[in-house]
């Protein structure tokens, strides 16, 4: 049996949203009351599969880091760190590089999604990123990894890759005395009433850093007014709130928007039906962006103080970083022996 262990990472890529926050952020806060070792990373190696300028990039790893802080992350309990200063992340994803079938990767969605029409001039590393993805989390052996649903099928090629490392070395991992199987096949936590936040333009899309074009993205660091605004122009269709789960099927932007208030709320979709079942979203929106607001409004007020020195966030990353490589360079010296090297 593994050691309980947790592992997940975000991209420095952009605005931090709502669905960052409810889809992620806020579980690994929750995940920390668990025995388990928490390991939260920002992940700057998967962040330069598509252009990011340096500059931009070197602040954006500092506000994920200070989002991860202010948000209730402990870096004396949590090691948070950023990729790029951990080199066995790297080294890792080359070996499972060869250990991945290029089956395997030609049915990942989102790269499809990503790399859209011009796949041809994508990045091998837009292509090759769950399997980086895999290294991440199998450098620590981690046993559980809490993520948004978009990260499901990532996480089946991460078990998929732990299966066939296990398999192709079972009698070098014997025989050099590294147990019966070396990888855990890793758990995805994929849970909570806000696994998929959508778009609030509409309920059919997820919200995400990349659309540049959706401009009813909650960020993290917008304003109070600028919460508000977004949650009162939210696409919704003309009916009251069912009073029952069952009357939110085939209505995507009332599901949304009671997923996102129960994710804020700590409650479930039914806890809050039984609030405002019945209810007009003309009752039931100002609500949640009052509940919205005094929710991300402290964690912008700390994610301004932290970015204001840069020195302090630059010495968690340090520290984290240190720390996790003591973990990972212990997986990596096994594997190079397992493998033969
Ligand atoms: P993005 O997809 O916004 O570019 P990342 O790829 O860095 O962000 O994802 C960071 C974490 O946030 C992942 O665990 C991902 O599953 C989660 N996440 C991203 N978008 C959403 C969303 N709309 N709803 C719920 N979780 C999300
Ligand atoms: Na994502």
């Amino acid at each position: 049996a593994f050691k309980e262990l947790v592992f997940s990472g975000v991209q420095p890529t952009g605005n931090l949203h709502l669905g960052n926050y409810l889809g992620a952020i806020k579980r690994f806060v929750e995940m920390q009351d668990r025995e388990a070792q928490c390991l939260y990373c920002v992940v700057d190696l998967h962040a330069i599969t598509v252009w990011q300028d340096p500059a931009a990039l070197r602040s954006q790893i500092r506000e994920v880091t200070a989002a991860f802080l202010a948000a209730g992350i402990d870096p004396a309990r949590s090691i948070v760190f950023n990729q790029s200063q951990v080199p066995q992340h790297a080294e890792l994803a080359w070996i499972f590089n060869c250990v991945a079938r290029l089956g395997w990767l030609n049915r990942m969605t989102q790269f499809k999604e990503k790399a859209g029409k011009d796949r041809e001039n994508a990045s091998i590393g837009l292509y090759a990123y769950p399997v980086l993805m895999a290294a991440d989390i199998l450098a620590y052996r981690a046993t559980h990894v809490p993520v948004g649903e978009d990260q499901k099928q990532h996480l089946e090629l991460t078990r998929d890759i732990a299966q066939k490392f296990n398999t192709d070395f079972a009698g070098s991992i014997t025989a050099h005395g590294h147990g019966e199987v070396f990888f855990p096949v890793t758990e995805p936590l994929i849970g909570g009433p806000a696994a998929r936040v959508m778009s609030l333009r509409d309920g059919t899309k997820k919200m995400s850093k990349s659309d540049a074009s959706d401009n009813a993205r909650i960020n993290l660091t917008d304003d109070a007014d600028a919460i508000a605004q977004k949650v009162r122009r939210a696409k919704t269709d003309p009916e009251p709130l069912p009073s029952e789960v069952a009357g939110l099927k085939d209505r995507p932007e009332a599901d949304n928007l009671v997923g996102i208030y129960a994710a804020l709320a700590g409650t479930t979709r039914e806890g809050v039906l039984r609030d405002f079942g019945g209810a007009q979203f003309s009752t039931f929106k100002p609500a949640l962006s009052d509940l919205a607001v005094s929710s991300l409004a402290p964690i912008a007020a700390e994610m301004r103080r932290l970015t204001a020195d840069p020195g302090h966030i630059d010495a968690v990353l340090a520290d984290g970083a240190a720390r996790a490589e003591q973990i990972a360079a212990g997986t990596l010296d096994a594997v190079k022996d397992i493998v033969g090297f």
